[in-house]
Formats: C-alpha cells, sequence, structure tokens
C-alpha cells in the first residue's frame, strides 16, 4: 500500500525522502508529500497524482533546507485521492505531521472525540487522527514524541505503521508499527526509515527488522526501540544481500522489462544451495524437522492475486510428488469459510511482499488452530516469515513492478522444492526419480533464456492485437493457472477485458464468448508424457477455431500437430509438462506488457493498484 520514508542526518532531507519515495512509488501512486523540520520550524508540501507532481510543486516553491523528514506515497484508502487527503497530516498548532500506511479502524470514534474536544480536522483520513492525538499527548512539547507515540499507539484499532516528526524535537523522527511493515537503515550518521529497504539502499544496507507492535526513535547518532510501554525491544539486525543497481532499470523503459529479463537468474538463484551434487534436495534452513514433515495429512496453499496462480501450479505439483492431498485458497476467503485445520495440516502461504493482509491474516488464523505453517516469500525481514514456523525465500532480488513476474516464477520453483523435499523426506518417489525432476529444474534456466531470446513475434502480436476488446486464455492441467494468470497480466497492464478457462470447461458456458476474431491464447502441454493432456488440448482448439476464434498457440519445439489449428504459434523448448509454466508464462508477460505501451499505459504502476496490499 503506502510507502514511507523519514531521515535523520547531514544530508539534505528532502533529497533523501524523495529519492526513498521514488524507490517505493510502487506501493501506491494516488498522491505524495513531505514534512521537513528546518530552523524549529514545520513545513509540508503535499500534492495529489505521482511523486512528478509533487516534485514539480517543490520546485515552484522550494522548502528550506533540512536535515530530518519524512515523507509518503499513497495507495488511497479513507477519503479520496486528492491534495487534502494526501499525507503527511498535522495537527491544529503545526507542529506535529504524521504519515500512515495501514488503517485506524476506530478512527470515527477518535475523530468525534477529537472534535469535541474543540480539534479541527481537515481531511477525510484516518490519519489525520493520530496527528491531533499526538498533539494532545505531546502537550505543546513537554513530553517527548516517542513517550507521546506509545501513548497514542494504546488507543489505536488496526493495522498501521506511523511515522512522525515534531517541530519541538526536531533531531528524531518516530515509527510505530502493527500488522504494517516498517524497517530501519542504520548509516554513519544518519538513520532512516522505510516501508522498505529499498528506498534507503542507496546510502545503507545495514537493516534492522522491527518487531510487532514496536516504537522506533531514530536519531543522527542512533536508534532506541521499545514496546508500546517502552520496555526495550527486541529487533534483528541484517544485511541485505542486494544493492543500489538492483533497485534500478539499468537501462530499461521499465522495471517489468528488467524483471522479466531477470527471470532465468533468478530461478537459478532460487535453486542455489537447495540442490546438493548427487540432485538431493537440502532445505536446512526450512526450520520443520523431518518428523513434522512425515506427521503432515493435509496441504492448503494460501496467498493472493498471481502468488494464487502460483499455489495452483504447486497442487499439481505436490500431490503428483507426495500423494498429500493439497487444497488452494484464496487467502482473503480462507478464514472467514471456518477451515477444518489440525496439527497435521501444513498451510504453505506464498506472498511475494511477505506482507499481504489478507495472507498474513489467514495465516495467524491458521496459526490459531495449531496447524503448522511455511512462509515462501521473497522480502527478507517482511512479516509472514516472521510469524511462520518455516521459511522458504525466492531469491529473485527486489521486484520493483507492480504486476509480478520474477517473483511469479521463483515462487512456483519454491513450491517444486517443497514439493520434492516432502517426496524425499516421506520416500513417495525414489531417490532417483527424484535426482531426473531436480535436473530437469536445473535446465529450466537455459531454456527460459531460450524462450526471452526469441521473443519479437509476440511483441508484434500483441501491438497487431492492441485494438481488441477481449482476450481468452485456455489451458489445461497447469496450463490452467498459466491460462490464468496471463489473463490477469493482461488485465492489470492493458485494462482489458480477459479471462482464463480450464479449457475443457470452455464448452459448459463460455465457448458462447468466441466470435469471429476474438483472440484466444493456449498453452499446449507436451505431446510426450502425458501425451492424453496434449491431445484434448488440440481438440479445444479445434473447437475455439471452428466458431471463428483467432487462435495464438505456445507449443513445444517440434510439436506440429497444434499448426493447422493455430493461427500464429509460439515456440518453447520441450520440458516436463509440470515445468512448463516457468516458459510458457514468459510470453504470456512480454504480451502484457507490450500491450499496455501500444495502448500507452504505464507499465510499472498500473492504475487502482498497488505491489503490497496491507489492508485487507
Ligand atoms: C497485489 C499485487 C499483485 C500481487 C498480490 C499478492 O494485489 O498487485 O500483483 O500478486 O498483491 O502480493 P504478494 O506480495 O502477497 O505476493
Amino acid at each position: 500500500m503506502c510507502g514511507i520514508v523519514g531521515y535523520v542526518g547531514d544530508q539534505s532531507a528532502l533529497g533523501v525522502v524523495i529519492e526513498g519515495l521514488r524507490r517505493l512509488e510502487y506501493r501506491g501512486y494516488d498522491s505524495a508529500g513531505v514534512a521537513m523540520l528546518a530552523d524549529g520550524k514545520l513545513a509540508t508540501a503535499k500534492k495529489a497524482g505521482k511523486l512528478a507532481n509533487l516534485e514539480a510543486l517543490l520546485e515552484e516553491s522550494p522548502m528550506a533546507p533540512a536535515t530530518t523528514g519524512i515523507g509518503h506515497t499513497r495507495w488511497a484508502t479513507h477519503g479520496a485521492p486528492n491534495d487534502r487527503n494526501a499525507h503527511p497530516h498535522v495537527d491544529c498548532t503545526g507542529t506535529v505531521a504524521v504519515i500512515h500506511n495501514g488503517i485506524i479502524e476506530n478512527f470515527a470514534h477518535l475523530r468525534a472525540e477529537l472534535e469535541s474536544r474543540g480539534h479541527e480536522l481537515v481531511s477525510d483520513t484516518d490519519t489525520e487522527a493520530v496527528a491531533h492525538l499526538l498533539e494532545e499527548a505531546t502537550r505543546g512539547g513537554e513530553v517527548g514524541l516517542a513517550d507521546a507515540m506509545r501513548a497514542v499507539c494504546h488507543r489505536l484499532e488496526g493495522a498501521f505503521t506511523l511515522v512522525a516528526t515534531h517541530a519541538d524535537f526536531p533531531d528524531a523522527v518516530v515509527g510505530a508499527r502493527r500488522n504494517s511493515p516498517l524497517v530501519v537503515g542504520r548509516g554513519q550518521g544518519e538513520n532512516f526509515l522505510a516501508s522498505d529497504v529499498a528506498a534507503f539502499i542507496a546510502h545503507t544496507r545495514d537493516a534492522v527488522e522491527l518487531g510487532q507492535d514496536q516504537v522506533v526513535e531514530v536519531r543522527r547518532d542512533g536508534v532506541t526501540v521499545t514496546d508500546f510501554d517502552g520496555n526495550p525491544g527486541e529487533v534483528r539486525e541484517y544485511h541485505v544481500d542486494w544493492d543500489l543497481s538492483a533497485a534500478e532499470k539499468g537501462g530499461y523503459d521499465f522495471f517489468m522489462l528488467k524483471e522479466i529479463d531477470e527471470q532465468p537468474q533468478a530461478v537459478a538463484d532460487t535453486m542455489l544451495g537447495r540442490l546438493d551434487d548427487d540432485n538431493r534436495l537440502v532445505l536446512d534452513e526450512m526450520r520443520l524437522s523431518d518428523d513434522d514433515l512425515r506427521e503432515i495429512d493435509k496441504i492448503i496453499v494460501i496467498a493472493c492475486g498471481t502468488s494464487f496462480h502460483a499455489g495452483l501450479v504447486a497442487k499439481y505439483a505436490i500431490e503428483h510428488w507426495t500423494r498429500i492431498p493439497c487444497e488452494v485458497e484464496l487467502a482473503s476467503e480462507f478464514r472467514y469459510r471456518d477451515p477444518v485445520l489440525t496439527r497435521s495440516t501444513l498451510i504453505v502461504a506464498i506472498s511475494q511482499s511477505g506482507e499481504t493482509m489478507d495472507t498474513l491474516m489467514a495465516l495467524r488464523h491458521a496459526r490459531e488452530q495449531k496447524a503448522k505453517v511455511l512462509a515462501i516469500c521473497n522480502t527478507n525481514g517482511s512479516t509472514m516469515p516472521r510469524e511462520s514456523d518455516a521459511v522458504l525465500y525466492t531469491h529473485a532480488g527486489p521486484e520493483v513492478a507492480v504486476a509480478s513476474t520474477k517473483g511469479y516464477l521463483t515462487q512456483i520453483v519454491a513450491c517444486y522444492l517443497v514439493g520434492l523435499y516432502l517426496a524425499q523426506v516421506r520416500g513417495t518417489k525414489y531417490g532417483d526419480e527424484i535426482a531426473k525432476v531436480v535436473a530437469d529444474l536445473r535446465a529450466m534456466p537455459a531454456k527460459m533464456q531460450r524462450v526471452l531470446d526469441d521473443l519479437e513475434p509476440v511483441r508484434e502480436l500483441a501491438r497487431d492485437l492492441a485494438g481488441a476488446t477481449s482476450v481468452l486464455f485456455l489451458g489445461r492441467h497447469v496450463g490452467y493457472p498459466t491460462a490464468l494468470e496471463g489473463a490477469l497480466k493482461l488485465k492489470e497492464l492493458a485494462y482489458m477485458h480477459a479471462e482464463g478457462f480450464a479449457a475443457g470447461e470452455l464448452k459448459h458456458g463460455p465457448i458462447a464468448l468466441i466470435e469471429e476474431g476474438v483472440p484466444v491464447i493456449t498453452a499446449v502441454p507436451s505431446p510426450r508424457g502425458r501425451s492424453i493432456l496434449h491431445d484434448k488440448m488440440v481438440s479445444n482448439l479445434q473447437e475455439v477455431r471452428a466458431r471463428g476464434a483467432r487462435t495464438i498457440v505456445i507449443a513445444e519445439d517440434g510439436d506440429t500437430t497444434v499448426e493447422p489449428y493455430a493461427d500464429v504459434v509460439i515456440r518453447i523448448p520441450q520440458s516436463p509438462t509440470l515445468l512448463q509454466p516457468l516458459l510458457s508464462t514468459i510470453p504470456l508477460q512480454v504480451f502484457a506488457c507490450e500491450m499496455a505501451k501500444a495502448r500507452g499505459h504505464d507499465v510499472d504502476q498500473p492504475r487502482n493498484l498497488a505491489k503490497s496490499v496491507t489492508v485487507e
């Protein structure tokens, strides 16, 4: 959702904060704003729309030089995305400024209470109440900002990261977190606060992960962390293992294009150190004992958006390799249906960010019911790994584009690793069978690279179809989640009607959508191995073609049987069916990206979306 930056040091706070916001803009871009402390006075500037609008405003009306400041980029929840509702919000006296990510659920009550005491609130946001509560709690500067923040946090319900500055305490920025991310960056004579390390990676790679319900005071010379009662807080210090270049576009027009190209490396990195020379799985880091894993009698994968599609792929692989029943559930639905969970249920929570609130709440529900939770996450220091029994990190590096690409493919790989590891521990597959799959997996990055090297026809096709009103995607088996992901990408990026269907289900209704010229995109399974899948898919192709569809077929090298039924064939290297999504997804990502470009959209920052949604 929103992105937050705070800075105290010797550099220009405005420069550091704006640069940080630029790297956090993926979290929301409805408005941006800053508050700076200069000469004992608080000054704010804020503007609806993307960060560029704020920068233009600052150029017109520059702020006084400051070395302490905070900044915010917003994904609106309470109140329209206009200037007035942009953060920071200030109190009646203009001495406290606060920024916020999350939702303060009891804000209406707090607001009424504040108004009854004479406060004037000018925005429609839940956040503004906090500025006024801090005004009261600091009592005109008698009480320190950190103490005041602790007192105010006791009054708040919901999820929040808050960061505040106060004109009477110009050398500090104070933050608080509950259910929403906040990390500290430790520098030399300067310190940072941010929603994500990307905001300060240009200055330091030393980070401090805050715990739940903690307040942090960041000064030039140090950082103090406590719980909401003022007791010293436990934190985890870590070194970020990627650098600034990973968080920059590196010559690409969009982060998404860069991230698509990084996929072979990201997949290779996700396998690194997890396979031994005999192609056996080594997942020591998982923190679940082999005995725990042998006891599991059911697996439920929970996730949202693109991560949910990774879960759908996982189901095919996990059930096939382990014979453990595996369900996949949208995290936002999970806890409301009262799922049957026991100590021998394994929950696999998949989340690139590790912060998505729907998934986090589902995960917590599962833990309350004593199920074991394994998180598959990409972001070190995020909430889900901390709250899970075990974690398997995808090593995709920072993913900035809102639409997930390398995050997705590495999640699929992590799911394969979990499935194979379970098969190894439980003996449901022979060692040589596992070694064969592992060898196939090891060959995937090179095959992915071959797909990437030959995508010009896909780009051309996208430009050609840019005027289409609707695109349908069909798939069977793991091709079904691939179809769903292809359609989601197109919706997200090109704002087009797009739907993914299980190919066999088509005849039960959706086939009515087929009319002359409707583009239908399919990934056809390998004709080798379980060829029945392939043959059924080819039949489905014939059905839509006979009704006038324009068929675009992703097929293995050498599969000539699809040619009579395909208007366009996109070739991918041969691979086992279960691993095919690692190849067949790539043309769909590029197709959506190119379509968005052709339709004049911002590929990295699609309208209305945010990369990590930290509200339910
Ligand atoms: C948001 C993003 C999606 C993403 C989903 C889950 O809705 O726009 O692209 O797939 O969140 O994110 P996660 O970080 O949990 O994988």
